[in-house]
């Protein structure tokens, strides 16, 4: 339905519109009695080989939304109901602000990707706060944090900690976003000391809460291996609970839309199939270095059930989707949590009797304060 139908039918808007589109109909829907139940019972997929336990919390399965596509908070519920284990709202900024001139965003239809320049376009703190202090109805949400554009860097901090702060007690876990657009550079923003002028603050306000919030820290695919490892090894020696491998890449290499076409376009992040391979290479050094034992959330170029094995046999806990969701639709959820079972069921079978145990993971980082079960 979604390949033959919905897809083509969307494909014809301008992809924002299109995108509009989208929420507005999962909103319209959540208003609608049992709506929210019937796209639960059309794509959600139940099952105990689909859980996982990271950072103190329980996922009902390990495949999430990841940030851009929900960025007010709007239909979260909505989200969650087409089988998403948890959901990654924002970039949200204090203020509100515009974005990039349109268009900003375009889809490459012969690479299965996406580049985008939208500059963090969002309605703002107070914005957020409105929907996400709606009843969450069980799902994980996580909160992706960034500053204004207009924020000098030096006042950085100052806007992740007001965002971190009032969101605090309305998401569950909080991803700090650096990649920054056309704003400013990343090699300044990559910095051990930039990135804990911005965590510190943070890690500071949380020691004084009843409650715990993980944080992770969403780095970008264009990083040279240094900076990787800089960045692990502030992982490791923070109380930063983990890494949100990856954002989309400024780079261009192998694609195979047309130099006219991306001349046409012109910067922007990439997202999708070509990202793929560099993402989970991100993350299986992550993991390799950090010794498996910190939380990653792996994203970038997940287009199938494969690529997800992939990921997560790259070291990633959790993963997830965005560019594959727009090519394949809402079954990928569907598609990719059903691979799982039938992994899990394989696995059990090859190593019974006891292998039963295999089927939920449990990761996570010692904690600076008491866990939020
Ligand atoms: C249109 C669009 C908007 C995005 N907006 C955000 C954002 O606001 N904040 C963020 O951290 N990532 C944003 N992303 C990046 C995605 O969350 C993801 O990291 C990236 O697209 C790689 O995953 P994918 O290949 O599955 O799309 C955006 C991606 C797209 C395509």
């Amino acid at each position: 339905m979604y390949q033959r139908i919905i897809k083509p039918l969307l494909f014809s808007l301008n992809i924002e519109r299109a995108h509009h589109v989208v929420l507005l109909m999962l909103r319209i829907f959540g208003l609608i009695p049992g709506g929210r139940w019937l796209l639960r019972k059309c794509y959600a997929v139940e099952h105990p080989a689909l859980e996982r336990e990271v950072f103190g919390m329980r996922f009902a399965n390990p495949v999430g939304l990841a940030a851009g596509f929900d960025r007010n908070g709007e239909a979260f519920r909505e989200l969650a109901a087409l089988g998403f284990g948890f959901i990654e709202v924002g970039t949200v900024t204090p203020r509100p602000q515009a974005g990039n001139p349109r268009p900003r965003v375009f889809r490459l239809p012969k690479d299965n990707a996406i580049i985008n320049r939208i500059g963090l376009s969002n309605r703002g703190l107070e914005t957020a706060i409105r929907h996400l202090r709606r009843p969450h109805g069980g799902v994980i949400v996580g909160c992706n944090i960034g500053r204004n554009t207009s924020t000098p860097a030096e006042n950085a901090p100052a806007d992740y900690l007001k965002l971190f702060r009032n969101l605090y007690q309305y998401a569950d876990y909080f991803t700090v976003n650096i990649s920054c657009d056309n704003s400013c550079r990343e090699g300044t923003t990559h910095t051990r000391e930039h990135i804990l002028q911005i965590l510190n603050p943070l890690f500071d306000f949380r020691r004084g809460q009843n409650q715990y919030r993980p944080v992770m820290l969403k780095i970008s695919p264009d990083m040279t291996d240094e900076v990787i490892d800089r960045i692990t090894d502030v992982l490791m020696e923070t109380p930063l609970d983990g890494i949100v491998a990856t954002n989309g890449s400024h780079g261009r290499e192998g694609l195979k839309t047309s130099r006219t076409a991306l001349e046409k376009i012109g910067s922007g992040r990439l997202s999708g199939a070509p990202l793929t391979g560099r993402a989970v290479e991100i993350v299986r050094r992550i993991h390799t270095r950090s010794g498996g034992t910190y939380p990653i959330i792996g994203v970038g170029g997940l287009m199938s059930a494969d690529d997800v094995r992939a990921m997560l046999d790259a070291g990633a806990d959790l993963v997830q989707l965005y560019t594959g969701y727009i090519y394949e639709g809402p079954g990928l959820v569907r598609d990719v949590c059903r691979a799982l079972i039938a992994d899990a069921e394989r696995k059990a079978t090859r190593t019974a009797p006891d292998a039963a145990s295999d089927a939920g993971e449990t990761s996570g980082k010692p904690q600076d304060s008491a866990p939020n079960a």
